[in-house]
């Protein structure tokens, strides 16, 4: 890993700023292609996550893993996936306010580093963590979002797929979004195997 890389990733695995680290097993930073052209942004470690050290590998992963490779995206080359926060909130509440504002910093850190042409905002606490309190998944979820010069599409969370299937359509067809604005600003000769 980059020098300067790991110099952010050793803070967070020894950070104790704020209430999430007496509870934690492992903190998740986040893992993918350090130069990658998509950064995927979730909400936070679950239990398998705490207990591995590594993002979305319980259900919720194994989704997320199967909606990139539809699109021809995998973990090593396309995209680097992180958190919100850094450490399982216990018993998978959301993070609150204060958690977030700390952790904030490594995120804006890790994507400065990775430096992404598109953002994909997995859900609604990537979506008001990142962006805006104000917005609502289900309102913007499929439009693009221009932040800092970067493409951002928020997308419903892979868990909220999974309790209700109907949101797969909907969030297919923002996947194919992201296909092609992947053509047009990092690789023209991307391919997929259903896009
Ligand atoms: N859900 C998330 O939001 N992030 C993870 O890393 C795993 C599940």
């Amino acid at each position: 890993m980059n020098a300067e890389f790991e110099v952010l990733k050793t803070e967070v695995l020894n950070c104790t700023k704020c209430q999430l680290s007496k509870t934690r097993t492992h903190p998740v930073f986040g893992e993918g292609n350090l130069h990658a052209g998509i950064f995927c942004i979730g909400e936070g470690p679950g239990r398998d996550e705490d207990l591995t050290g590594r993002p979305f590998v319980g259900r919720s992963g194994q989704l997320l893993d199967k909606i990139l490779a539809a699109c021809g995206f995998t973990r090593k080359e396309h995209v680097f996936i992180g958190n919100i926060v850094k450490c399982r909130p216990p018993n998978n509440r959301a993070p609150l306010p204060e958690e977030r504002s700390m952790c904030l910093p490594y995120l804006l850190q890790q994507v400065e580093f990775v430096n992404p042409k598109i953002i994909i905002l997995l859900g609604a606490t990537a979506l008001n963590g990142l962006l805006d309190p104000k917005l609502r998944i289900s309102q913007v979820r499929g439009t693009w979002i221009e932040w800092h010069n970067r493409w951002v599409m928020p997308v419903f969370h892979p868990s909220a797929l999974l309790r209700n299937p109907n949101l797969k359509r909907p969030t297919w067809e923002d996947f194919k979004k992201v296909v092609a604005k992947y053509r047009e600003l990092v690789n023209p000769d991307h391919t997929s195997p259903y896009i």
